[in-house]
């Protein structure tokens, strides 16, 4: 629910202001009723009307992403930087649901559907997200039950839904482990390994729930179908 002066201004009809104007003249109706109090809250799907007008609904758009690096994970870069909106050509106001770092690669959603970004970032949804961390050093047997059993970070334990050595460079001092967890915290892989003295040297995401990068090379893109769409808003 959003204030219809907002959902006006959004839309790009008019300034925030002219369609509180709008409003108070009784020039606008929601669903068919003339509404005239500024702080009316509608919905995306009602039909608003103004002067007879009839709102466009901006469509949806959803993208699947495999984010390379040295993209910023927002619509916007005061410093300029190339952004994952960038990658991805529309005109329609997309922006990434949660965050990947600059130097971390793997899947990240892109959308305008605000709903669906809560199913999927919502911390009692539980979304699975699989990383992949090339870390620095090799765990122990002693570090890697630590990291099972869940490391605090910020007052908080983080437990891993799954743990997985997946490769074992002794020569290079370096090794892969695929971790899965719920939670969305910023650098929270990161901290982590931090926390376990074994820093992480380069971090992909393989998938969101269902979600993985089969078939795309880094910077590509593909729209989500509407099957995934509808397995997305089952977790509701
Ligand atoms: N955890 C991190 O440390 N970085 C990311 O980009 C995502 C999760």
């Amino acid at each position: 629910m959003e204030r219809l002066q907002k959902i006006i201004a959004k839309s790009g009809y008019t300034s925030r202001r002219k369609a509180e104007e709008f409003i108070q003249k009784g020039k606008v109706k929601v669903n068919g009723k003339v509404i005239t109090e500024l702080g009316y809250k509608a919905e995306e799907q009602d039909d608003i009307e103004i002067e007879n007008v009839h709102l466009k609904k901006e469509e949806k758009e959803y993208y699947l992403l495999y984010k390379p690096i040295h993209t910023i994970s927002s619509v916007k870069d005061e410093q300029n930087r190339k952004t994952v909106i960038d990658l991805i050509p529309t005109k329609t106001r997309i922006y990434p649901v949660g965050r990947l770092d600059y130097d971390t690669t793997g899947i990240l959603i892109l959308t305008n559907d605000g709903e669906l970004t809560n199913i999927l970032t919502h911390p009692r949804k539980q979304i699975e997200k699989t990383y992949l961390a090339k870390i620095d050093g090799i765990l122990t047997g002693e570090e890697f039950q630590r990291l099972k059993k869940g490391i605090v970070i910020e007052k908080r334990k983080v437990i891993p839904t799954r743990v997985k050595l997946r490769l074992k460079n002794k020569n290079k001092n370096v090794s892969k482990i695929e971790i899965t967890i719920t939670e969305g915290r910023n650098h929270i892989i990161k901290k982590i390994f931090e926390e376990l003295n074994h820093p992480v040297l380069e971090l992909k995401r393989e998938s969101i729930a269902f979600l993985n990068l089969d078939g795309l090379k880094k910077g590509e893109y593909r729209k989500l179908t509407l099957k995934e769409i509808k397995k997305i808003y089952s977790y509701k």
